[in-house]
């Protein structure tokens, strides 16, 4: 199956967490993937004085995305991309802050896991924030090399063999 193809088949994808909680793809450019780019905006960017460019945003439309929603209300983000190695990358993962702690980052990152795995791909991979190494070490991605900096601040490459 090609990457496209695949991206169609996941839009229809969602899966309810709970009574309130719903990961979902959603379509790129649709109202709820321009809604998680405020999020973005909100939790990846401004705080650290930057911005989205329109290039880098046009760039992940043939990426997935994938939102979490609590009582309807978008609270949660990440998007997929397919590597040239075949490997697939996790990026841009944000949790809306007075959600966050509370399981839905872990919820995320198990939907697109699955989402992963149903699409032929093994290996995930990320470049993750120096903060939320933590995170990711408490759903078994292990640290790859050494620390480097990316959007001005300190990073770690991860990894995770999806079984
Ligand atoms: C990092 C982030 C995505 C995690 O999502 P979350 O919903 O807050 O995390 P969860 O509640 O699902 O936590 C899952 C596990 O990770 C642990 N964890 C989460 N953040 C942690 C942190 N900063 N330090 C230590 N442990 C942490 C939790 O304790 C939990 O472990 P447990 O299941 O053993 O209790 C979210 O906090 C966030 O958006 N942070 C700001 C943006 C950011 O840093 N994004 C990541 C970019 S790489």
């Amino acid at each position: 199956m090609t990457f496209k193809s695949a991206l169609k088949k996941g839009d229809n994808q969602s899966l309810i967490i709970n009574m309130n909680l719903v990961c979902q793809i959603v379509v790129f450019a649709s109202i709820l993937q321009i809604q998680s780019i405020e999020l973005r905006r909100k939790i990846l960017r401004i705080p650290l004085g930057l911005d989205f460019n329109k290039h880098e945003l046009e760039e992940e439309k043939e990426q997935i995305h994938v939102i979490c929603l609590k009582d309807n209300n978008l609270i949660g983000v990440l998007l997929l991309a397919k590597q040239a190695n075949g490997k697939l990358k996790m990026r841009q993962v944000a949790v809306e802050s007075k959600n966050q702690g509370i399981g839905v980052g872990h919820q995320m990152v198990m939907f697109a896991e699955k989402w992963a795995l149903n699409n032929k791909f093994r290996t995930m991979v990320l470049n993750a924030r120096k903060t939320a190494v933590p995170f990711y070490l408490s759903m078994d991605y292990l640290i790859e090399g050494t620390e480097f900096e990316e959007v001005g601040i300190p990073h770690f490459k991860m990894i995770k063999e999806l079984i």
